[in-house]
């Protein structure tokens, strides 16, 4: 596998035009035009990032994908087929853990599967795999409150990937944490995506952060299209030095550039 591109040519997602208006919410308040024609697509085992100005319609797209909202118009396609309703096969990572506060960490994880009548002597040992992957081997009867914003992030991680999804959908999973924790946690996900490599759509708002994880990024408008497309060049595996390297350095600043021309431009530009 050519892990410096992407797994392999098969599009997991396919976004063909997809557009969203959000219709007026009182008398006084205009429609939304939140998405505004959005093609692209992420190819199985790549880690895409989306990045793009505040309000620019990042949510909104990984909700449609999710299944959590239709688009006005246009296609989304995952895994071969037409997105109608939420679905194991697509896993959301919050930026705030949703976790059962009532459960443990182990019944947090495997909640899926067990919820679906699954055979516990498949699914189980994949969780302690998993449980092992996100280090929180040792933590299983812990509750959610017992745990760091990191920890129940790694949770999130672990049960999330047990349901096998086709795609992981992230918005900003990392925003929330300390910049220490979120760069170890930015080295698990890499370490995860070694072991598994699950294909990611991953929403962040910060391009160091995009350029360290991604194998590609799109850069979107301020009205919710996608401007640019960037290729990462950086093999994997990825180590933290990477960040420090003069090649580094110029692709994020050619991110930067792209992302102020974006925030600099007029809203009817688009
Ligand atoms: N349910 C909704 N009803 C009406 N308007 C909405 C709704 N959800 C989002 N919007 C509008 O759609 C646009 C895009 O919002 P979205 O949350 O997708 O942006 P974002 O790119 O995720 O921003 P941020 O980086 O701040 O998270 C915004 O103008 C927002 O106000
Ligand atoms: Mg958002």
């Amino acid at each position: 596998m050519n892990e410096n591109h992407r797994g392999n040519d098969r599009v997991k997602i396919s976004l063909q035009g997809v557009s969203k208006v959000f219709l007026p919410t009182s008398k006084r308040s205009k429609p939304v035009l939140a998405l505004n024609g959005v093609n692209g697509e992420v190819y199985e085992q790549e880690i895409v990032g989306l990045l793009g100005p505040s309000g620019c319609g990042k949510t909104t797209l990984l909700n449609l994908i999710a299944g959590f909202d239709r688009q006005t118009e246009g296609e989304i396609i995952v895994a071969g087929r037409r997105v109608q309703r939420p679905g194991p096969d697509r896993m959301v990572v919050f930026q705030f853990p949703a976790l059962f506060a009532w459960l443990t960490v182990w019944a947090n994880i495997v909640f899926g599967p067990r919820e679906r009548g699954e055979d516990p002597r498949e699914y189980e040992p994949r969780a302690r795999e998993l449980l092992e992957s996100v280090g929180l081997k040792g933590r299983e009867h812990d509750y959610p409150y017992h745990l760091s914003g990191g920890m129940k992030q790694r949770v999130q991680l672990a049960r999330a990937l047990l349901n096998r999804p086709e795609v992981l959908l992230m918005d900003e999973p990392f925003g929330a944490l300390d910049s220490q924790t979120r760069s170890q946690m930015q080295e698990l996900l890499l370490n995860v995506w070694g072991l598994y490599h699950p294909t990611i759509l991953l929403v962040t708002h910060d391009a160091e952060e995009a350029l360290f994880l991604c194998h590609r990024i799109y850069v979107m408008g301020r009205r919710g299209g996608i401007r640019e497309t960037m290729e990462v060049p950086f093999p994997f595996p990825r180590e933290f030095d990477l960040i420090g390297s003069t090649e580094f350095a110029q692709l994020k600043y050619n991110l930067l550039r792209a992302l102020r021309a974006e925030e600099a431009r007029p809203a009817h530009d688009d």
